[in-house]
């Protein structure tokens, strides 16, 4: 104990069942649905950032414009807030630089001080001038950046939304340098992805309904040969069970009513000629003739047990419990010692469930012969929760599932047979089993 116990394992609703043409189809049109909100999320995305950068190249001509424009009105007196001058600019600012998407227009000194703004309660206010812009007082350019609205500076314009800001110097007729700062509106910017999107949708949804349609029927019809094929495997392979179940009973009928009653008439023949050679005293040729009855008799013995691996006795009239007890006999009569518990429901199960229930028995059993070694077996049927349970486990050698493949690779597929026979019963069989552990095998049938 203490170790994990490896299972080998053969269930009923394993992959080996093919999805089924909804199913295909579903998926393929929940992975195009994906692929088509990645498309628009990601084309938003990279249209936006085209249109950010378009709409910043376009602020930073207009600042520079609306610089000159502002610089041709400028007077020395801006500088020391004189009323005159301030007026000049909000004359030019109001008229001409102002407009639907520019909302503010500043301007700075060298110092951090607002000399002018077209909201007058902004002018007089003082912040530090950040890096970039005392750069651009002394280099001279145009420098446009998306505002950080939490700025103090943009105390003011908060209310705006979003913005793109642009700053550029610009001189006082007596060379002072200031800096001209202009906000734009970004949400120009996101409608102008919007639009673009707009624009391409048509055609991108176009190309892909086009797909879906050639595709649909295609994956449609995949799904359903993948099904039919399926389908036709199963028919094949219980066709191949019925037809071989077919020819054992054949097979069987012949030699029942053939060699075995023959060999039996024989044997029964050849008694009284023992007996006669007996009383005349004929040692030797009485002695051949009993030897000879007895191997006749031991070979129908040997028949009828053919007879029963052959072809299940007749479930029907004798009982699953009755045939689950002459299919243990052999292991009992090889010494072996066994406990058979049989449910006394079995007759809830439908005969095609008993016949594999009593299957499933024969090839374990078979099984325990042939490889376990074991020296005791349980064999038991069970009913709880409507599913009947049968079990048959040894203390034997045990087996890993190296020995299951290489098994199988050779052609021998008792239990991965009968595996795919319960599957199409719609019941599972599951073979627990580990070297030195003896081995376990259910069969789990849902009664119906
Ligand atoms: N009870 C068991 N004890 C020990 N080994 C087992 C037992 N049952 C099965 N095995 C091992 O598993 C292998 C596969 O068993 P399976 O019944 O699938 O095929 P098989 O018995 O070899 O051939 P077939 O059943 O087709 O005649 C066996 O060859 C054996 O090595
Ligand atoms: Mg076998």
């Amino acid at each position: 104990m203490g170790a994990m116990r490896h299972r080998t394992r053969i269930s009923g609703s394993d992959a080996r069942r093919p999805p089924t043409a909804r199913s295909v189809l579903g998926l393929f049109t929940a992975g195009t649905a994906a692929a088509l909100a990645l498309a628009a999320v990601g084309g938003y995305v990279a249209l936006r950032s085209v249109a950010l950068d378009e709409a910043k190249r376009d602020t930073r001509t207009k600042v520079q414009e609306a610089g000159k424009l502002v610089e041709s009105a400028l007077a020395e007196g801006i500088l020391t807030g004189d009323p005159d001058a301030i007026g000049a600019v909000d004359d030019l600012v109001l008229t001409r630089v102002l407009s639907g998407s520019v909302v503010r227009v500043k301007l700075w000194s060298a110092d951090g001080r607002v000399l002018y703004s077209d909201d007058p309660a902004q002018i007089g206010g003082r912040f530090t001038l950040g890096d970039d812009q005392r750069r651009l007082l002394r280099e001279g350019g145009a420098e446009v950046e998306v505002s950080s609205l939490d700025r103090p500076e943009n105390a003011l314009d908060r209310q705006q939304g979003e913005l793109i800001e642009a700053y550029t110097p610009i001189r006082t007729p007596s060379g002072t340098p200031v800096l001209f700062e202009l906000y734009e509106r970004f949400d120009s910017v996101t409608a102008s992805a919007r639009r673009l999107l707009a624009a391409l949708a048509p055609p991108i949804l176009g190309a892909i309904a086009l797909i879906l349609i050639i595709q649909v029927p295609l994956v449609w019809s995949l799904g359903r040969r993948l099904q039919r094929g399926h389908e036709e495997r199963e028919a094949l392979l219980s066709g191949a069970v019925a037809a071989s179940n077919r020819e054992r009973r054949r097979i069987a009928s012949y030699l029942h009513d053939g060699p075995v009653q023959d060999i039996a008439g024989v044997a029964y023949a050849l008694a009284p000629l023992a007996e006669n050679a007996a009383v005349q005293g004929d040692a030797s040729e009485a002695e051949e003739l009993r030897g000879a009855i007895d191997q006749l008799r031991h070979n129908v013995r040997d028949l009828r047990t053919l007879l029963v691996d052959l072809h299940p006795p007749n479930l029907a009239v004798e009982g699953l419990e009755a045939a689950l007890a002459d299919l243990v006999g052999p292991l009992e009569a090889r010494g072996v010692s066994v406990s058979l518990t049989v449910d006394d429901a079995d007759r809830l199960l439908d005969f095609a469930q008993q016949a594999l229930v009593y299957r499933a028995a024969q090839e374990a059993v078979r099984n325990v012969i042939a490889y376990a070694d074991a020296s005791s077996v349980r064999v038991e049927l069970v009913f709880d929760n409507g599913v009947a349970r049968l079990v048959v486990a040894d203390d034997g050698r045990g087996f890993g599932p190296e020995t299951r493949a290489e098994r199988a690779a050779e052609g021998h597929l008792g239990l991965s047979l009968l595996a795919e026979l319960a599957q199409q019963s719609g019941a599972r069989l599951d073979v627990y089993s580990r070297p030195g552990e003896g081995t376990r095998v259910e069969l789990e049938a849902p009664l119906r």
